[in-house]
């Protein structure tokens, strides 16, 4: 008798950082239709943790170009800080190789486009941007209510995204790399550990139907932001607590929050405003179903950080891209989902630094303009 195996992707990761080694972990012994053939990070140190904690056939490359020509990959996971994403799926595209990528593509428009343009070029390559909120067993559930209606017509969202204080100052020193709070946290519900909200607004709102012209799917955005607890970041024009309001073309109206100065832990929570009834993803954000009871009143335990959920959204995303490439099955995400998300998340970041609305243009671009409103500039 023989027996059928099903095939498997060999897969090499490259970046080893705080999402890397969580993703080195599931890729090497959570992932069944995975074969990780190599993982790669230019800094010292990192051969050690590979050989440390991976299989002894996982072979490290301290260069991402040896990496992807050598290591025998079909495809890539890119892992790397978000400054040097757009230049690794463009080498890995060239050799031919499949890409997944964590978000954001890059931090401006520009770049951000061509990357999705060269990936269109290539059909015959899958490239995966999972915004890891489309990932997540709550929000998917509640996409079901939306899709079979009996939420009526969803006309607006209200997300949130909330990340605890942290006194080493990362927030500070991680500012000038990240493109500001609604590029880094925005994405996410802006553009990155959050920048799963604007784009979690898009997957509940239909927001590509009855568009005045084809391209134009957003009309305007306003954004304005606080430094609450770390004045330091107004050096960088950054803020830690941030609000943006999207009026999309067809009238739906998404209301993002984002901030860094929570103190009992990480909460996101999403609300779908629907004509026949509303639907709350995640309201407490409690890290399970235990309370106390007691002279202080009820209490829960807080979900301590984004990356506790990432041990369930990271086993999903991967299986969802190896089905894609091994099996030809759809992605629940798109490249031009990371672009229009990108495009909200710019024009709202340019918003809080301006003091201004942003219109968006008939191609769909956002007008960044400077000016002189009550003292802002
Ligand atoms: N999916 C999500 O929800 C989510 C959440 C947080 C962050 N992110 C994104 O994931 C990415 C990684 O975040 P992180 O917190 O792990 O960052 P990190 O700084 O901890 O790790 C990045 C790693 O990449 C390595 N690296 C940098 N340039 C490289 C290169 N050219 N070749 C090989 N290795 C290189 C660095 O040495 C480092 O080890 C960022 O773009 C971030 O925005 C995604």
């Amino acid at each position: 008798m023989t027996m059928v195996t099903s095939p498997r992707l060999k897969l090499a990761l490259i970046g080893l950082g705080r999402l890397g080694t969580l993703r080195a972990r599931i890729l090497a012994f959570q992932q069944p239709r995975i074969e990780l053939v190599a993982v790669c990070d230019t800094k010292p140190g990192a051969k050690k943790w590979a050989a440390t904690n991976l299989p002894s056939n996982v072979r490290f490359f301290a260069d991402p170009e040896d990496c992807m020509r050598n290591s025998g990959a079909e495809a890539v996971l890119i892992s790397t800080a978000t400054a040097t994403h757009a230049a690794l799926i463009c080498m890995a595209l060239d050799l031919d190789l499949h890409v997944m990528c964590e978000k954001p593509i890059s931090i401006d428009i520009v770049t951000t486009a061509e990357v999705v343009n060269k990936a269109a070029s290539k059909p015959h390559l899958k490239f995966l941007l999972p915004f890891s909120r489309r990932y997540d067993e709550s929000h998917r559930e509640a996409k079901l209510l939306v899709d079979n209606g009996s939420l009526g017509q969803i006309h607006a969202v209200e997300t949130t995204c909330y990340d605890k204080q942290d006194d080493s100052g990362f927030w500070v020193t991680f500012s000038p790399q990240s493109g500001g709070i609604f590029v880094d946290a925005g994405i996410h519900i802006f553009l990155t550990a959050t920048s799963s909200q604007i784009d979690i607004g898009r997957y509940f709102l239909d927001v590509a139907s009855n568009l005045p012209s084809p391209r134009k799917q957003v009309n305007r955005v306003v954004a304005m932001g606080q430094q609450a607890v770390y004045p330091d970041l107004a050096k960088h024009g950054d803020c830690d607590a941030a609000w943006g309001l999207v009026e999309f073309s067809n009238g739906k109206i998404l209301n993002v929050h984002v901030a860094r100065t929570l103190t009992n832990g990480f909460e996101s929570t999403t609300r779908l405003f629907g004509t026949k009834g509303h639907s709350i993803v995640n309201g407490n954000s409690a890290a399970n179903r235990v309370e106390v009871r007691d002279a202080w009143g009820v209490r829960t335990a807080t979900t301590p950080d984004a990356f506790t959920l990432y041990d369930r959204t990271f086993v999903s995303d991967i299986a969802e891209f190896a089905a894609a490439v091994l099996d030809g099955m759809p992605l629940s995400c798109l490249p031009q989902d990371a672009y229009e998300a990108g495009k909200i998340a710019c024009a709202l970041q340019h918003s809080v630094r301006v003091g201004l609305p942003v219109y968006f243009d008939d191609e769909g671009l956002p007008v960044l303009e400077t000016g002189q409103v009550n003292g802002h500039r």
